[in-house]
């Protein structure tokens, strides 16, 4: 078993963190550019059920597109594999996360349920009779795959990007002229939004890393908190589709499945040997933790990560 050393770690961070000037925010949705693009913290979870972390893993993330795994994960267990992916496709992109062009060819299914187009048909597959119900399913799932019954979400992120989210919108309407989806716009991006808006601890997003590195089982009781075929495909789409049109590149340097999400965070999941959860708000050009990944990087390469 690894042994990561807590020192080490927090060297690692201060390297990465000099790369920050070369990040930016994301301020598409107001609320996130209020963030500090020097802060970088990161924990990992380990099989003896120890955490080792570095920089202010107090610090609570929102979810942003990390969330798409987690309710594709729960629409799997709900739907089954043949209904998601009559709806939604199985193939990266070149294109960047939000875009619409890839929709207008036939027949107008979003490529993977990790792109905004994708991930809408996916949340609006969760079950229940209405957004809040909805909402409070996803939300237990989370709970029960980070252990900690008190994650919820930030009711001002949620509205900042509800009020702001026309280029969401446009993909809904668009998926809905081509009847893809079929419920009410104004919930669906209702429901949307908070879901990207539940917010977390790094310490909570390496623990749910590793669970999915368990193939599904919990960290303490091996109980099953998914199947093993849904934590395979989520790991799959996390290496292909996970780090968007860098899932390439992020592959050949880093090696682990991992998702990101505009706020900075990462979610990373090394098959057997640990969950690792990123927080750092400087971003590159393709939405990714442009520290975070430097510090992966540097992570992998040290401890010998790389699944390939
Ligand atoms: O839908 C959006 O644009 C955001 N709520 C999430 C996008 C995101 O996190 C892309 N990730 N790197």
């Amino acid at each position: 078993m690894l042994v990561y050393n807590q020192e080490e770690l927090v060297r690692f961070v201060e390297e990465a963190k000099q790369y920050a000037r070369y990040g930016k925010v994301a301020d598409y949705i107001p609320a996130l550019g209020k963030a500090d693009p020097n802060e970088l913290s990161i924990a990992i979870y380990t099989p003896d059920g120890r955490v080792v972390d570095a920089g202010d893993v107090t610090v609570k993330v929102t979810l942003q597109s990390i969330s798409k795994i987690i309710a594709l994960a729960l629409v799997l267990i709900d739907r089954g594999e043949d209904e998601v992916f009559h709806k939604v496709g199985m193939e990266p992109t070149d294109y960047p996360f939000h875009s619409i062009a890839k929709l207008e060819e036939k027949p107008a299914k979003p490529l993977n349920p990790m792109i905004n187009a994708g991930a809408l048909v996916v949340t609006s597959m969760i079950q229940g009779s209405s957004v809040s119900e909805r909402l409070e399913r996803l939300l237990a799932f989370v709970r029960r795959l980070a252990g900690n019954e008190c994650i919820s979400y930030s009711d001002e992120v949620a509205r900042s990007e509800f009020e702001t989210a026309f280029l969401n919108r446009s993909l809904c309407y668009f998926l809905k002229q081509h009847r893809i989806i079929d419920e009410d716009v104004e919930e669906l991006m209702e429901l949307y939004t908070k879901q990207c808006a539940i917010e977390m601890t790094c310490i909570d997003l390496a623990r749910i890393g590793f669970v999915l590195a368990l193939d599904g089982r919990d960290p303490h009781s091996s109980e099953p908190l998914m199947p093993l075929d849904v934590a395979r495909i989520c790991k799959t789409f996390m290496v292909t589709c996970g780090m968007y049109n860098s899932s390439g590149e992020f592959a050949i340097k880093v090696g682990i499945p991992a998702k990101s999400g505009v706020s900075g965070g990462i979610l990373a999941a090394v098959p057997g040997r640990c969950g690792i959860g990123v927080f750092g708000p400087a971003l590159d050009d393709k939405g990714n933790s442009l520290t975070g990944v430097k510090l992966l990087e540097r992570l992998s390469k040290t401890y010998s990560l790389s699944i390939f």
